[in-house]
């Protein structure tokens, strides 16, 4: 009964949105960007990799960026400024940027949420700035939505927002977000939802997940958040923290619902390798050695049917009245000096919308 409504109200959802989707556009997604020295000009910021990848996206003319977390390698006031200086070309171009924060951004101090506060204010979900925040203590214009031309994008901060009792501080779970999720996907001022976090549903190298620290962490909640996603339109969950490529299938663990996973690849100078393989950083290249015990994440590397690794990279995600299509484009790892690194497209999927006009 509830896939009928929604299909029902899919049907007209297309001619409310076909005049202004005619002419293509495009958004861009920018994965993690720390950078190992917290000298100048980097602070813990890959400052080249972004200059670079952000040239990009102001040549190919997109409407706004999405960063997935990972801002800087230490949530400092310096980091976090130097990170947001060097979207200057972006806001020259009018293209907006929509950050969430990764683990490194978070140290579970309220300061420190300050700080990121302070250096990208006025996201949705605050105070005058349009979208939507859930009804949640601190998370205003944290965990937030927005829609633009026909898209919706939710985007999930699971790091502590406060101090509280909580060692460590609180952060939300997906369960916490999951009624306000739902109630943004059913809203009729969309055709596609996108869901965004800096974890993954399930790493290729790491075992932590959005879930908790291990693949098969909070079963029920995994269960209810994927098939809420699949229930309601979404077709990819995209995330970073792994400074991988990967593009997987992944099904939730009670086997009644899928979701494909974009881990969108790595603007960072770490670069990883899914287990078990050596994990690489650039000054140590034999690095550590990863023993492959979570089955679950090998499982999952089985339904990967793209990667692409050790190299700098990101997505572009291109829109119109009948399809949206992904576009992931990578080059040789670079980042010690300013370079133009010649950009390959190495994957490219996406549908075509159900009620095309
Ligand atoms: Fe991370």
């Amino acid at each position: 009964m509830h896939l009928c409504i929604s299909a029902l109200v899919l049907a007209f959802i297309p001619s409310l949105f076909a005049a202004e989707d005619n002419s293509g556009w495009a958004f861009g997604v920018i994965p993690d960007t720390q950078w190992d020295s917290q000298n100048a000009p980097f602070h813990g910021v890959a400052v080249h990799i972004i200059d670079a990848i952000n040239a990009e996206f102001v040549r190919q003319k997109v409407d706004f960026v999405i960063q997935v977390g990972d801002l800087a390698e230490k949530p400092t006031n310096i980091a976090f400024q130097t990170r947001a200086k060097h979207n200057s070309v972006l806001a020259e171009a009018g293209i907006k940027f929509y950050p969430l924060r990764g683990n490194h951004d978070s140290d579970g101090r309220a300061e420190t949420v300050a700080r990121y506060k302070a250096a990208f204010p006025n996201l949705p979900g605050t105070s005058g700035a349009g979208g939507s925040s859930p009804d949640l203590p601190g998370a205003e214009g944290m965990t937030y939505s927005f829609t633009h031309k026909g898209g919706k994008f939710i985007l999930l901060d699971t790091f502590p927002l406060f101090t509280d009792k909580v060692q460590g501080g609180k952060a939300y779970t997906p369960s916490d977000y999951l009624p306000w999720i739902e109630s943004e996907l059913k809203k009729e001022d969309h055709r596609f939802a996108l869901v965004f976090a800096h974890r993954n549903l399930r790493g290729q190298l790491h075992k932590e997940n959005i879930f908790g620290m291990n693949p098969d962490s909070n079963s029920e909640m995994q269960n209810a958040f994927i098939a809420c996603l699949q229930q309601n339109g979404v077709r990819y969950f995209i995330s970073g923290h792994d400074h991988m490529y990967a593009r997987s299938l992944i099904e939730s663990l009670d086997g009644k619902s899928e979701i494909w996973q974009i881990i969108s690849g790595s603007a960072s100078a770490k670069n990883y390798l899914p287990i078990p393989s050596l994990v690489r950083r650039r000054e140590s290249p034999l690095g550590r050695l990863y023993t492959p015990t979570l089955s679950l994440l090998l499982d999952d590397q089985k339904k990967t049917v793209k990667r692409d690794l050790m190299r700098v990279g990101f997505l572009i995600v291109r829109v119109d009245a009948e399809r949206i299509l992904f576009e992931y484009y990578s080059a040789e790892s670079f980042g010690e000096r300013p370079q133009v690194p010649v950009w390959k497209l190495r994957d490219s999927f996406g549908y075509t919308f159900e009620h095309s006009p």
